[in-house]
């Protein structure tokens, strides 16, 4: 089931095209006060999910159970809403923090469920991915 695999590369990348903006936005203004915002959309946004992308895609039998899929539904709604909301609170929006407290605690919570699978999963074999007339031809 390649679908958890693609949407968490898909977003991933997205993640990495918004952490890179405001990184060079940063950079540019001498503004480093969204440090945090920045640096948790490029690990959680970018290489986390592009992590789990990368086990997902390795342990498809992983991605077909229902606790792959509550990971996916909890994590994506919630690290967007974390995000958001972080950069609120680094905007000046202090009563906004018990939402990032509660959106941050269900991103754990997620993860937790991720750390379930890949200790249930990572010893197996993963199988060969796709095979040679799967792939795109080269130019
Ligand atoms: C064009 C790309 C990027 C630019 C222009 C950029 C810019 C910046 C700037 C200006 C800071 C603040 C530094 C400071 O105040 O000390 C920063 C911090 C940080 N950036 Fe980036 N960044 C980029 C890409 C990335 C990527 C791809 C990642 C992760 C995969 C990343 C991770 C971090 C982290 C973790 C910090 C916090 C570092 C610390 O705690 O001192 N950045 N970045
Ligand atoms: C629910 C998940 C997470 C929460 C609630 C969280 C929370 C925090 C907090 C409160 C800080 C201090 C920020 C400051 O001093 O202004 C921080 C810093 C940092 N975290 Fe996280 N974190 C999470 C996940 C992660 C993950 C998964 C990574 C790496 C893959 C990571 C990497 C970092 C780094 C590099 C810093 C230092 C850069 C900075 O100050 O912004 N965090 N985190």
């Amino acid at each position: 089931m390649k679908t958890i695999s693609s949407w968490f590369f898909r977003l991933a990348v997205l993640y990495l095209l918004a952490g890179v903006t405001l990184g060079i936005g940063m950079a540019a203004s001498h503004d480093h006060g969204m440090m945090p915002v920045h640096a948790h959309l490029n690990l959680l946004g970018w290489v986390s999910m592009a992590l789990f992308g990368t086990f997902y895609r390795l342990w498809p039998e992983a991605a077909d159970t229902k606790l792959a899929r509550i990971h996916f539904w909890s994590y994506v709604p919630a690290h967007f809403v974390q995000m958001a909301t972080l950069a609120m609170l680094f905007r000046g929006m202090a009563s906004i923090e018990p939402v990032v407290a509660a959106a941050s605690i269900v991103v754990g919570l997620s993860i937790a469920c991720f750390a379930v699978l890949v200790w249930r999963y990572a010893a197996t074999t993963a199988p060969a991915q796709g095979s040679a007339t799967a792939r795109p031809a080269a130019a």
